[in-house]
C-alpha cells in the first residue's frame, strides 16, 4: 500500500501531520497496515480544529481573572436536600419508583476513563476493594438495579426493566464486554445491558503536531467524559432510548462505591421540579477538597473545578457556618431525554474541548520512545457538565456523603484519600448503620455489645471520606456487608436482623444471614 497512491499522504500534508508517517520506510508490511488504517480512522481537519479552538479558549480563560467574582450559590429553590426536606423523600421516592415500573428510566454508566491514577490496566468497574464477597463495583451497580427492578415489581406488580446503557472507550470495550459475558451479566437481562463507545483522540504537541507513541502508533486517549453526547448521537444510543420509550436517564461515574443507581428519590425529585436536568451533590466540607461544585455562573449553572477559584473562595462561609460554595459535584446527573436529544443534535458541536497539559511519551526522530519529564503536549476532552448551561429547569440534589459517595480514585496508601480502603470502609460502614437503625446489635469478642452509633451522626464525626471516627478512637469500621440483592438503600433489613446480636463479619445475602467469625469460616 503507497499513502501517496492512497490519498493519505495529500490528506495528511494538506492538514500539516506528514510527520506521521516519517518512518514508513522503517516499517513492515504489518505496521504499515495498522498505521495505514488508524490514519485513515482520523479526521485531521477537525482535529486541527479542535486544537485551535480549544487552546483559544485556554489561554483566554488563563487571562481571565478567576472565576471568583462571577460566582454564586446554588440558589435554595432549585436546591433539594435529604436533610432539610426529609418529609418530601418518601414521595420523591415513589415517584421514582412508579416512573421505573413505566420502563421510562434508563441507567447510564460513563466507565471510558482510564484509572491512570489507581493504577490498574483493566477497566474500573472490574476492580475488588476487598469487601468480605470480593464483589467487583460492576457487580454492586448490577445488583442495585436488579434489586431497584424487583422493589418497582412488587410495588406496581409488573414487571419491571431498567437498560443500563455502559460507555467504554477504545481502550476498555473490548475487556469490559467480556468480562460481563463471562459473568452472565450478573443476572440481568443481556438485552437491556448495552455497551457503546466514546470517541477517542490525539494528543498533540504545543505545534499542533499529532504525537506519535511509536513509530506506526498515534498517541491516542478517550475524548472525555463529555464525549458521551457525540457518541450517544453517532452509537445510534438516542434512537435505541426512544425505541424502548426512554424519558429519564441516570448518568454516573463508575468508582463511586455507594452510588444509589437510579435512585428513585433524586428521579422523583427531578420529576416533581419538572427538570430537564439535575446533579446530585454531597456538601463539601473542606475548602481544599479537590472536587468541582455546582454554582451559577454569568446566569448559568455549571461546575466550577477546584483549581478555577482562589483559596479565598473556596474558604468563604455563610452565616450558617457552612462553606458558601459547597455543593460538591460527584459526577451523578439526571436528564430528560429530550434534554438529551436536543444536546445531541444541537449544541454538542459547540461545546469546546478542555485543554489538559499532559507529560506524554513519543518517539524521537530516531524512532526511539521518550518519556518527557514535564508536560509537552496537551490532551482535549469536553465533560459530562458542560451541557448544565443549556438546561431550561436545573435542580441540585443534596445527599449524605456517608450515604452515597465514596470514590474510588486512587492506589492505596497510608492515610490515602479515595483508596480501596477508603471506599470498602465507607461501605461497610453504610451497611453497620442499616443493621443498627433496623434493630439489629454488634458484639465485639468479649460478648459485649458495640455501642450504637446515633442516626444523625452528631455524636460521632465522619472524615471526608464517609469513615465515622468512632468515639473510641478507631476508625476501622466493623465488618458488614449487605448485599445489595437483599437491600437498596436499607430497607427490608428488620425481619432479618431486628433484636439479634451479631458478630462481626457480618455478611447478609440472598441465601442468609452468615456470621463468618462465629461460624469459623
Ligand atoms: C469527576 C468530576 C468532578 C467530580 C468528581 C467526583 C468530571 C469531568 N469531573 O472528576 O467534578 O468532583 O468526578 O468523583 O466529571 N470517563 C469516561 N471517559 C473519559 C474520561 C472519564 O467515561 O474520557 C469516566 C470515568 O470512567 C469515570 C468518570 O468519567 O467514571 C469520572 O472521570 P474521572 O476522571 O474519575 O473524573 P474526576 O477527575 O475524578
Amino acid at each position: 500500500m503507497d499513502p501517496n497512491a492512497s490519498g493519505l499522504l495529500r490528506r495528511l500534508t494538506e492538514a500539516g501531520q506528514s510527520h506521521l508517517i516519517r518512518f514508513w520506510d522503517k516499517l513492515s508490511p504489518e505496521q504499515r497496515d495498522s498505521l495505514n488504517q488508524e490514519l485513515q480512522g482520523i479526521d485531521f481537519q477537525e482535529i486541527n480544529v479542535f486544537f485551535k479552538r480549544a487552546m483559544e479558549s485556554s489561554v483566554s480563560s488563563s487571562k481571565n481573572e478567576k472565576m471568583d467574582a462571577r460566582m454564586e450559590p446554588v440558589a435554595q429553590d432549585v436546591l433539594g436536600s435529604v436533610t432539610r426536606d426529609r418529609g418530601s423523600v418518601k414521595r420523591w421516592e415513589e415517584k421514582g419508583l412508579e416512573c421505573i415500573s413505566q420502563g421510562k428510566v434508563a441507567v447510564l454508566l460513563l466507565a471510558g476513563g482510564q484509572g491512570t491514577r489507581l493504577g490498574v490496566s483493566y477497566p474500573k468497574g472490574m476492580y475488588d476493594v476487598g469487601l468480605p464477597s470480593h464483589k467487583t463495583l460492576f457487580q454492586i451497580q448490577a445488583e442495585r438495579i436488579l434489586k431497584l427492578q424487583r422493589l418497582s415489581e412488587e410495588k406496581h406488580k409488573k414487571k419491571s426493566n431498567v437498560p443500563w446503557y455502559i460507555m467504554t472507550s477504545g481502550r476498555t470495550m473490548e475487556s469490559t464486554k467480556d468480562f460481563f459475558s463471562r459473568l452472565n451479566y450478573f443476572g440481568l437481562d443481556k438485552s437491556s445491558v448495552i455497551f457503546f463507545q466514546q470517541g477517542m483522540l490525539p494528543a498533540m504537541d504545543y505545534d499542533s503536531k499529532i504525537i506519535l507513541e511509536s513509530t506506526c502508533k498515534v498517541s491516542m486517549a478517550p475524548d472525555g467524559n463529555g464525549g458521551l453526547y457525540r457518541a450517544l448521537g453517532n452509537q445510534g444510543i438516542l434512537d435505541d432510548m426512544q425505541r424502548r420509550g426512554v424519558e429519564y436517564i441516570h448518568v454516573y461515574c463508575v468508582d463511586n462505591i455507594l452510588v444509589k443507581v437510579a435512585d428513585p428519590a433524586f428521579l422523583g425529585f427531578c420529576l416533581e421540579k419538572d427538570a430537564d436536568c439535575g446533579a446530585k451533590v454531597v456538601e463539601k466540607n473542606n475548602p481544599t477538597e479537590a472536587v468541582g461544585v455546582v454554582c451559577k455562573a454569568d446566569g448559568h449553572y455549571q461546575v466550577v473545578e477546584y483549581s478555577e477559584i482562589t483559596l479565598a473562595t473556596a474558604e468563604k462561609r455563610s452565616a450558617d457556618g457552612r462553606l458558601m460554595f459547597n455543593a460538591a459535584n460527584m459526577c451523578n446527573h439526571f436528564f430528560s431525554f429530550a434534554f438529551l436529544k436536543d444536546i445531541v443534535e444541537k449544541y454538542e458541536p459547540k461545546l469546546q474541548h478542555h485543554v489538559a497539559q499532559k507529560k506524554i511519551p513519543f518517539v524521537d526522530d530516531q524512532g526511539q520512545l521518550v518519556s518527557p519529564d514535564k508536560p509537552n503536549g496537551i490532551k482535549m476532552e469536553k465533560f459530562v457538565f458542560d451541557i448544565f448551561q443549556f438546561a431550561k429547569t436545573f435542580v441540585v440534589y443534596e445527599v449524605l456523603r456517608e450515604d452515597e459517595f465514596s470514590p474510588l480514585k486512587n492506589a492505596d496508601r497510608q492515610d490515602g484519600k479515595d483508596t480501596p480502603t477508603t471506599a470498602r470502609h465507607a461501605l461497610m460502614s453504610l451497611h453497620h448503620r442499616w443493621v443498627l437503625n433496623a434493630g439489629g446489635h454488634f458484639i465485639d469478642e468479649n460478648g459485649t455489645r458495640v455501642p450504637a452509633i446515633p442516626r444523625d451522626g452528631a455524636a460521632d464525626p465522619v472524615t471526608d471520606d464517609g469513615i465515622r471516627n468512632l468515639k473510641d478512637g478507631t476508625d476501622l469500621p466493623i465488618k458488614c456487608e449487605i448485599s445489595p440483592l437483599v437491600s437498596y438503600g436499607g430497607e427490608g433489613l428488620e425481619a432479618l436482623v431486628k433484636g439479634r446480636d451479631f458478630h462481626p463479619t457480618l455478611i447478609i445475602d440472598e441465601s442468609g444471614v452468615h456470621e463468618l467469625v462465629k461460624n469459623g469460616v
